[in-house]
Order: C-alpha cells, then sequence, then structure tokens
C-alpha cells in the first residue's frame, strides 16, 4: 500500500497575489484538485466565491466536503475543461479570475491503483475519470501497433528515442505478453535503451528514461491537449473583460498551448504538439488581441517552494487580462 499525500497547491503566494482585490470576486477554477488553490482565494477575501470543477470524481468528493466549511461561497462541479460552455450557458463575461493549474495531482500520481507512476506499482490505467473514460495505458501499450507508439512518444512526450522505445515495448509484448504494470513498463523501457537508470533533462536534471513516455500515454489516455485547447477557448467566453486568466503549466506541450492562447494565436490541432516554431511567425494580422500579458517573463517557483515542495519544480505561470 502506498500513501496517498495531497496535493500541495504550487505557487500560490502569486496566485494569491495576482487575484488580491479588497472588493469581491467570483472565481472559476478549473483545476480543483486538493483544493490548495480555491482554499487560500475564499480565505483570502471572505465576501469571494468560487465555482470549482474537476473531471476526477475523487475530487470532486473533496470539493464537496470543503464546500460545507464555505457555506454559500464555494461551488463544485464534476466536469470537463471541454464542457465548459455547457455547463454555464449563462455565465458569458461573468468570472472576475480564471484558474487553471494544468495536469495531475499528487493524489493521482501517488495513488499505486490509479497507474499515473512508475514510482509505485500499479496497473497500468492512468484516466483521470475511471467511470466515464474507457481508454487505458494499458489499451496503447499493448493493443497498439509499434509505429503509432512511437509516434504517440515522438508527439507528446517529446523523446528523441520514440523508434526505440516503441521497438523494445513491442518486442517484449510479442515474445512474452501483455505488459501490465507501471514498474514492468518502466523496467522494460529502461533495459530497452541500455540499463541506465536515469537520464538528465535540458536542465541537466536527473530523471528516469520512462518519465517522457509515461507523460505521453497520460497524455493521450486524457486527450489532454485537446482538452486544454477546448477549455482555454471557453473559459475565454466566460471571463469578464478586465478579468484574469491564470495559467499554471507542468512541461512545453502545455505551455505552449496556454503561451499561444494568450497572443491569441488560434492553433489547429496538429499544431498542438509537432513543430510549432511556425506558428510564432504569424503575422500580426493572424492574431486576435485578447489579453493584456502581464508576464511578459514566467514565474517560476523560488529555492524555498522547491525545497518545500520538489514537485514545483516544472510549474510556470503565465497570466494575462482579459481586453
Ligand atoms: C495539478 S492538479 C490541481 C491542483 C489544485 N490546484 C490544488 O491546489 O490542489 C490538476 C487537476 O486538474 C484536473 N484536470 C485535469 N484535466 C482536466 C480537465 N480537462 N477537466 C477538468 N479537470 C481536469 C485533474 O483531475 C487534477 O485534479
Amino acid at each position: 500500500m502506498t500513501k496517498t499525500t495531497l496535493h500541495i497547491p504550487v505557487l500560490l503566494e502569486h496566485v494569491l497575489r495576482v487575484f488580491s482585490r479588497a472588493e469581491k470576486q467570483i472565481f472559476l477554477d478549473l483545476t480543483f484538485g486538493a483544493g490548495g488553490h480555491t482554499r487560500g482565494l475564499l480565505n483570502q477575501n471572505e465576501k469571494s466565491i468560487v465555482y470549482a470543477l474537476d473531471r476526477d470524481p475523487h475530487a470532486v468528493e473533496l470539493a464537496n466536503k470543503m464546500a460545507k466549511e464555505y457555506p454559500n461561497r464555494l461551488f463544485p462541479f464534476h466536469a470537463r475543461f471541454s464542457e465548459l460552455t455547457s455547463l454555464f450557458p449563462n455565465k458569458q463575461n461573468y468570472f472576475d479570475g480564471i484558474l487553471l493549474d494544468a495536469g495531475t495531482s499528487s493524489m493521482q500520481l501517488d495513488t499505486a491503483k490509479r497507474g499515473f507512476s512508475f514510482r509505485h506499482d500499479g496497473p497500468l490505467d492512468m484516466r483521470m475519470n475511471t467511470s466515464t473514460q474507457s481508454v487505458t495505458a494499458y489499451d496503447l501499450v499493448n493493443r497498439v501497433d509499434e509505429a503509432t507508439l512511437s509516434r504517440i512518444i515522438r508527439l507528446y512526450g517529446e523523446d528523441r528515442r520514440h523508434r526505440k522505445i516503441a521497438r523494445c515495448i513491442f518486442q517484449w509484448r510479442s515474445t512474452f505478453g501483455p505488459i501490465t504494470t507501471t514498474t514492468q513498463l518502466a523496467n522494460v523501457i529502461q533495459v530497452g535503451l541500455g540499463g541506465k537508470t536515469s537520464d538528465v533533462d535540458k536542465l541537466n536534471r536527473s530523471i528516469h528514461p520512462a518519465t517522457k513516455t509515461f507523460q505521453a500515454l497520460r497524455i493521450v489516455v486524457n486527450d489532454e491537449l485537446n482538452e486544454l485547447y477546448n477549455g482555454l477557448e471557453q473559459a475565454y467566453t466566460l471571463l469578464k473583460s478586465g478579468g484574469t486568466l491564470l495559467c499554471i503549466s507542468f512541461h512545453s506541450l502545455e505551455d505552449r498551448i496556454i503561451k499561444r492562447h494568450f497572443q491569441g494565436i488560434v492553433l489547429h490541432p496538429d499544431e498542438f504538439s509537432s513543430n510549432l516554431e511556425g506558428t510564432s511567425q504569424r503575422s500580426e494580422a493572424e492574431k486576435q488581441l485578447r489579453y493584456d500579458i502581464q508576464t511578459k517573463h514566467v514565474i517560476q517557483a523560488d529555492e524555498n517552494e522547491l525545497d518545500e515542495n520538489p514537485k514545483s519544480r516544472s510549474a510556470k505561470l503565465r497570466y494575462g487580462i482579459k481586453l
């Protein structure tokens, strides 16, 4: 049994500073998780209220419990980003602040049976909502052909060794049968890549050789990039002019979509992951001016936060004010 830790909200002080006002505000937290950001917003100003969303039923359970501590101030919803406008058909130009803290929570990553991480031995699952989603990481690892697997790892893991990784997974399953658990998959990849226990990333930080493959599988299982892109487009319509959109991302694919959204570049789904350099060359005429961007440079965790919460190391915060 692994111990499930409650998620520690990242960059909380910055989030609260951005949304700090004396008057009442109505917030939409698109990623409730364990509710750390929501709680901060509710405590910061006793007049403010938060509508909070999550696609994970476990997170919504936590939100329902927290709602009892804040009567008539916290309203939980079980939904995905891409369902926003149908969830709130009468709330166009309504919210003062919208927060999106992308990715997975510690409760998801650290619960072995959810199968998100090779740090805990569990079934290859990775679904954020196990009751409505049917495709699991097991299906991708064991049922798709080698070329598709290689493409998934290239596009959504951005791992140069995608062919080699897909090859060793394919060879393993053809010889020994399905790969069923997270640690088994991590070992197959590690052995297939020559047995090294860690690689270094662009910033010289040590990472397990299976890290990017796990990211790729999780993104596809949960359709994360489409969700993010559609969520941002829909959130824009719900945000008031003068309201603030704040987004925190954890890897470059998410950050690119968020950055392009703030810049007003409408992306085609093929542009989510493949070489996106072309999109930054687009003429001003092709861009829709939608936000006054407040973060010329992204905000990241400082040394203190990194010491207390190593998971904050890849977090990047951007925010802008709707024009
Ligand atoms: C990083 S955690 C958020 C943590 C939260 N800010 C806190 O302080 O505890 C991300 C959460 O977003 C949820 N999520 C991810 N994609 C989603 C989507 N498309 N729609 C709704 N919720 C989503 C996940 O289930 C997860 O609980």
